[in-house]
């Protein structure tokens, strides 16, 4: 499974680049909404930042215009994929990206068939949102699970997008059901190095080593 970081914040994005385990980026509305800035200002300083898919979400709720406001994202830099919501305006516009070779990544995903369909229509990703199924006391991680088992059935190339991600366990049980990719945010990240253990460990090495020195 390959590491996404789900902000619209240029320097949460470069703190844990220099970790060298970024694969690339997702946005949506809320995200870039709170950091406050202009939408293409912020896309092309990630695009700057990092060599890697960056998901920047489409607002129009008609496929004509998510199509047009695609075209003029995707136009911004190679690594943009087009964010589109799962809905039959949304599968009309990954078809026609499809043929354009524009990615693509079909978000708001809460059901297996909702995947499959997206996928069919020729969606490079599928974002399916784990957290929020959580939130309302459905099972998040059997979804990973499901869409996993059935694109590996059918053959299909389209990749998991583990979304909404609340917690590690979250990242660590999408890797182990499959998800191709985790989107996680900037405060998980930081979370998912840290164990006391290891602290406590590192410190234990360091006394012995200067009670060495005296
Ligand atoms: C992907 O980028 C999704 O938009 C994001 O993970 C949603 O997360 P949330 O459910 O915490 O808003």
């Amino acid at each position: 499974m390959r590491f996404l970081i789900d902000t619209a914040n240029v320097e949460e994005i470069r703190d844990i680049h220099e970790w060298g385990v970024l694969a690339g980026v997702t946005t949506n509305p809320s995200l870039v909404a709170k950091e406050g800035r202009d939408f293409i200002d912020t896309l092309n300083e990630i695009i700057d930042t990092i060599d890697g898919p960056i998901s920047a979400e489409v607002i129009s709720v008609d496929a004509k215009g998510m199509i047009e406001e695609g075209e003029k994202l995707a136009a911004l830099s190679k690594n943009i994929v087009v964010k589109v919501p799962m809905t039959e305006e949304g599968l009309k516009a990954v078809k026609v990206f499809s043929k354009k070779k524009i990615k693509t990544n079909v978000t708001l995903i809460f059901n297996a068939n909702q995947a499959l369909l997206a996928a069919r229509a020729g969606a490079t990703y599928v974002s399916p949102f784990l957290g929020r199924l959580d939130d309302i006391g459905q099972d998040g991680l059997q979804l990973i699970s499901d869409i996993a088992e059935i694109f590996e059935v059918h053959g299909l190339d389209t990749e998991i997008i583990a979304a909404s991600i609340r917690h590690p366990i979250h990242v660590t049980e999408a890797a182990k059901r499959g998800s191709h990719f985790a989107t996680i945010p900037y405060k998980v990240f930081k979370q998912l190095l840290q164990h006391p253990l290891t602290d406590s460990g590192l410190q234990k090495f360091l006394a012995d080593w200067a009670n060495m020195q005296k």
